[in-house]
């Protein structure tokens, strides 16, 4: 499947409002993205002793959970975000521990736009971690393979959720395309491994060198009865980078039928994924982390 290829400027308008302060300040409390960081800094396959002269980027660094573990082994890491509030905690957390590495405001879409220093550099690895579902892919790649050294050894490193990664998402990915909806968080180019690496190789620069899962990052009991459909659908409302309805509804996209039609839909789909009786599913996170180089 091929992502779409339009980007609006209201997207960043919409990511910026999502990391509003609090979410910046409890962000690290989240076992889930602490573990899938921790995954992402062991596949940049560092260099075992420090280097002032390596460069690494990590783009949409947010709090900067890699950024700040890669610095630590002294290497030359500029993190950059569009969340103010993100990179504030980020900048933060840096002092405290005495860390030294560079933080900057832009977007990690078109980094060559907004941040024109960072071109030129050669950047022995850009990562980005939890953030390429927030982009699009394959400008974003494509875009991304000219900042790096160009070096075979020179490496992209990202991460995707599992098709079947987070099955509330996956069923607001499927209603709410019926009403051309995207959600903000767009996994829908995310169907299988072939998937990701066609979008990676469609970029004509890049090639595939491994595509790992990350194994389960996190998993909870969720019962399928009619109620707890419901709670569901309520509590996806309240994350709107997964929900794209109360924008839509908002802003007159859909109507308030259509939003209760895709609700009853949802709620169909949840109680379908158990035996009937209301059964526990487990609804588990894993990722596939995706390492590229240039082609040779
Ligand atoms: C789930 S957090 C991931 C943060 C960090 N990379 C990590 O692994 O913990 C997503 C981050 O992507 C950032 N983001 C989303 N779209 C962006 C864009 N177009 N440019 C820069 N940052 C972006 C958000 O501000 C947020 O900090």
């Amino acid at each position: 499947m091929s992502p779409s290829s339009s980007h609006t400027p209201s997207h960043i308008e919409s990511i910026t409002s999502f990391y509003t302060q609090a979410r910046a300040e409890s962000y690290d409390n989240s076992a889930f993205h602490l573990k899938l960081a921790s995954s992402i800094v062991s596949s940049l396959d560092l260099p075992p002793t420090s280097s002032s002269t390596f460069r690494v980027l990590d783009l949409a660094t947010g709090t900067g959970l890699v950024a700040l573990e890669v610095a630590k082994g002294g290497f030359q890491v500029i993190g950059v975000d569009v969340s103010a509030e993100m990179l504030a905690v980020a900048r933060a957390k840096a002092e405290k521990e005495g860390v030294e590495l560079t933080f900057l405001q832009g977007d990690a879409q078109e980094p060559r736009g907004s941040l024109k220093t960072l071109v030129g550099v050669g950047f022995d690895r850009i990562v980005c971690s939890s953030a390429i579902t927030f982009l699009l892919p394959n400008t974003s790649l494509l875009s991304w393979s000219h900042l790096l050294r160009s070096s075979p050894s020179s490496t992209i490193v990202f991460d995707v959720p599992s098709p079947e990664s987070s099955i509330r998402n996956v069923l607001l990915s499927q209603i709410s395309a019926k009403y051309g909806l995207t959600p903000r968080f767009n996994r829908r180019w995310i169907t299988s491994k072939e998937s990701v690496k066609e979008v990676v190789e469609q970029t004509a620069r890049l090639v595939v060198r491994s595509l790992t899962g990350t194994g389960i990052l996190s998993s909870k009991k969720v019962g399928t009865s009619k109620e707890k459909a419901e709670e569901v659908w309520e509590e996806t409302l309240k994350v709107t980078n997964m929900n794209p309805y109360p924008e839509a509804l908002s802003l007159g996209k859909i109507t308030a039928d259509q939003f209760a039609e895709s609700r009853a839909s949802f709620i169909e789909e949840w109680m379908k994924l158990g035996d009937g009786a209301g059964s526990e599913i487990d609804e588990t996170m894993e990722n596939w982390i995706v390492v590229c180089s240039l082609k040779v």
